[in-house]
């Protein structure tokens, strides 16, 4: 599997978490797609593009469980959550709620926007209010790594009349979606972590009711009649859009290569190892754990994550706070990737 994908060679590549990795296969389409646009710009992009996007926006849609008109094409989690809690049109003393597991930049666009609740995962109702909006919370949490029951938050959100706005950033390609099952109001994912496409492919998901108070990251040639969401949302001026089409063949990469189960067991083998050796308790139960898995160390340490890359060319992220190191499993890693982080820790 090593040899299918571009990274080097010389790294224990032990964090697939923060940018995913690109195969060299999907690369190579994705380098087409731009030699396509570039032999003839104008017949690509005016012509071509609107189309070719819809068709990779409806293999998209049957990967995750979504209608092709319900999903548009975004550069990253990031833009999407924005986009979503823009469409919200929040006012001063406004509640979001949320979990204490957030990921830090989509913290701070909530906290430009409105009141952010950040409270305990079993305890989040708790906070809710009379001010209560909505309700924002990550399917695969980032430093902790955790698998959070959605399902069921989304659903007792909805309950009690509340909109609901899912960070799918992890979970595309480690979790089988279904997001019309799910009922989310927003759902945004990147399909460059774990599926694998090339940097700067994500899409929203959007229920139909909500389409219409969506607005593109910026204003342009969408908007003209006749506008829909799509058109408000996908044209973005000039741009290069060849990660977004090479997204059909990274989902046809990962089916082809599927092994999430050995990785998850890795990864969750490769938990209990860290834990005895450090000596600390894992921060939650197994079931959590998908093929990321965070570990508590004896103490915090903000400069371990430098030392073993410089001195063991290990590749692993610790938490800001310097409290937690994630291991990322993927199909191109194996047990002596984790053996070689073992015994560097050791
Ligand atoms: C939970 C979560 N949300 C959002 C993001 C942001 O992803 P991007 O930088 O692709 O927008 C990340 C990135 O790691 C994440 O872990």
């Amino acid at each position: 599997m090593r040899d299918l994908f571009l990274l080097d060679p010389e790294v224990t590549f032990l964090n697939h978490g923060s940018f995913g990795a690109t195969p060299r296969a999907v690369f190579e389409r994705y380098q087409a797609w731009q030699r396509e646009l570039e032999r003839e710009p104008v017949d690509f992009i005016a012509r071509r593009l609107g189309p070719l996007l819809a068709e990779a926006r409806a293999e998209l849609g049957a990967f995750v469980g979504a209608r092709a008109d319900d999903l548009t094409f975004v550069q990253n989690a990031t833009t999407g959550v924005n986009m979503a809690a823009r469409a919200l049109r929040l006012e001063p003393g406004d509640e979001v709620l949320s979990t204490n597991l957030e990921y830090g930049a989509c913290v701070l666009t909530w906290q430009r926007l409105c009141t952010f609740v950040q409270a305990g995962v079993d305890e989040l109702f708790e906070h809710v209010t009379a001010r209560t909006k909505a309700v924002f919370v990550s399917h695969i949490t980032s430093e902790t790594a955790l698998l959070l029951p959605v399902e069921e938050i989304v659903a007792h959100a909805r309950s009690l009349g509340l909109t609901t706005i899912v960070d799918g950033a992890h979970a595309v390609a480690q979790v089988d979606l279904d997001l019309d099952a799910l009922g989310a109001d927003f759902y945004t994912g990147n399909c460059h972590k774990w599926l694998c496409a090339p940097k700067g492919a994500g899409f929203l998901h959007v229920r139909p009711e909500w389409q219409e108070r969506v607005d593109g990251a910026i204003t342009s040639w969408g908007y003209e009649e006749p506008a829909t969401f799509i058109s408000h949302t996908e044209r973005q001026g000039t741009r290069d859009s060849s990660a977004y089409l090479t997204v059909p063949a990274a989902i046809a990469f990962v089916r082809e290569h599927d092994d999430r189960d050995r990785c998850v067991a890795l990864a969750r083998e490769a938990r209990r190892d860290l834990c005895e050796l450090f000596g600390t308790e894992p921060i939650a139960p197994e079931s959590m754990v998908l093929q990321m898995a965070s570990v508590r160390l004896p103490e915090p340490d903000v400069d371990l994550n430098r030392r073993l890359f410089d001195d063991h060319r290990i590749e692993i992220p610790i938490s800001d706070d310097g409290t937690l190191l994630r291991l990322s499993i993927a199909s191109y890693n194996d047990r002596a990737d984790v053996d070689r982080l073992l015994e560097a820790l050791a």
